[in-house]
């Protein structure tokens, strides 16, 4: 099974062969070159004198003819009845014939029957030709489209042909060569069946003035990008927006005060392990910190339809309660995996006085599976601005948000389940009561 299909098309001396070949070779994957299969029957067909208009001859050619394609890592290797043809199928006279072959519907389709054999066998491929991403491969994972103008193609395979030729030679012309891939170009181009086009979701790179090395690179990079977990910019815009708007609140109605901001990792998978005294916690986490914040909420205030599509756009993901629920730590998890920054009360339930209560282990597994950093934040003052047992908060109640230093996914890995709910029950208690006193209040008692 194919786990990465990756097409590249364009006309004729685009740089594809050359780049696909490096690529392949970067991604330790297969590499196909189609165009060296039309040249191969175009080869065989003409060794075997048949009619290079007759589709039923050139049909026969194709079943009756040993061809082996072999895409290894980076490398194809081209054999007709045993014998090696790499070098034959680039001569001039192969490369005039091959537009009978890439002309006949019915002989294309067999040879990307086999191009998808081909990369069937594959864990990953890189396969260039002119249909690769429009009627080979059309679920391919990523689709490039590489052109360049004529003049820059046309010195490009000059340069090839003399390298090839040892030298100068007469019979290479520039002005020739760019007429033969106008010509080519237009023959691509305007057969109807696998027309050279690019595949409507196919990026397109203009090669014109770049290096082999350029391009590979950006290729690379975007196989790169597509791998990474992607942000989604509207609803980042509105999770911004949301968070600006708990700010301008908190600080409307409550005297805030911030410690610690700089303890939170700017990347990376973080776990942030807060005391919960209020309505107002997932907010009072939340704000200070630039990067976005996942939570967690009970599964029953996703029931109303209006609340839970509020809060589900601010990230919040719903848990059950009194139970420890699969779903929702395995949502952790994969948020952690995409080194994303989740939010967790582990006390699971508001302080009754505003103490903090002991942890349950039970978050440890999060922080081992998720490969997190714990960051523990200490609340104080949202127990006395909204209490549990009242139904609206007072305003201008003194609250601090502390956030004390990380422990590092590795430091976690050392430590067992009860000892880390221990460490960050005590720690917590030590932060609360320190921002307490700075706030001239009593320490609670633990
Ligand atoms: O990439 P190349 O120049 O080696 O290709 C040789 C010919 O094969 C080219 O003129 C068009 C044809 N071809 C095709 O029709 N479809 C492909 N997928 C690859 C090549």
């Amino acid at each position: 099974m194919t786990k990465l299909i990756i097409t590249i098309d364009g006309p004729a001396a685009s740089g594809k062969s050359t780049v696909a070949k490096l690529l392949a070779e970067k991604l330790q994957a297969g590499f196909l070159d189609t165009g060296a299969m039309y040249r191969a029957v175009t080869l065989a067909a003409m060794q075997q004198k048949v009619s290079m208009a007759s589709t039923a001859e050139l049909l026969d050619v194709l079943k009756k003819t040993r061809f082996e394609f072999v895409a290894a890592n980076g490398q194809m290797t081209v054999s007709i009845n045993g014998i090696d043809a790499a070098e034959e199928i680039r001569r001039k006279e192969v490369t005039e014939n091959v537009k009978y072959i890439a002309s006949k519907p019915e002989l294309r389709e067999k040879l990307v029957e086999m191009q998808r054999a081909i990369a069937n066998d594959c864990e990953k491929i890189v396969t260039e030709g002119r249909d690769q991403g429009t009627v080979a491969f059309p679920k391919a994972d990523m689709k490039f489209f590489l052109t360049a103008k004529p003049a820059e193609r046309a010195k490009r395979r000059y340069a090839e042909l003399i390298a090839r030729a040892g030298g100068q030679s007469e019979e290479i012309k520039l002005d020739q060569i760019q007429k033969a891939i106008e010509q080519r170009d237009r023959n691509d181009k305007n057969r109807a069946a696998g027309p050279l086009k690019p595949a409507r979701n196919a990026k397109k790179i203009d090669t014109t003035g770049l290096s082999i090395e350029q391009v590979v690179q950006k290729l690379f990079d975007c196989v790169e990008n597509k791998n990474k977990p992607k942000s989604k910019p509207k609803k980042m815009r509105w999770f911004r927006f949301a968070r600006g708007l708990c700010n301008i609140f908190c600080n409307l109605f409550f005297r805030i005060s911030v410690y610690g901001r700089e303890n939170v990792p700017k990347t990376g998978a973080v776990l942030l392990v807060s005391n919960h005294q209020s309505y107002l916690d997932p907010i009072l986490c939340g704000i200070p910190i630039q990067r976005p914040t996942h939570f967690l909420a009970r599964d029953t205030l996703f029931t109303n339809p209006f609340l839970g599509r509020l809060i589900s756009s601010v990230n919040t993901m719903p848990v059950k309660r009194g139970q420890s629920d699969l779903a929702a730590m395995k949502m952790v998890i994969s948020k952690l995996k995409q080194e994303q920054m989740v939010c967790l009360f582990p006390e699971a339930t508001r302080s009754i006085d505003g103490k903090i209560s002991q942890f349950k282990p039970g978050f440890g597994l999060l922080c081992r599976r998720g490969k997190a950093a714990v960051v523990p934040v200490a609340i104080d003052g949202a127990f006395e601005a909204w209490p549990r047992h009242k139904k609206i908060f007072s305003i201008g109640k003194k609250i601090s948000i502390s956030y004390g230093k990380a422990i590092t996914a590795e430091d976690v890995k050392n430590m067992d389940n009860k000892q880390l709910a221990d460490d960050l029950t005590q720690t917590l208690r030590r932060m609360q009561n320190d921002s307490r006193a700075k706030h001239g209040k009593q320490p609670y008692e633990y």
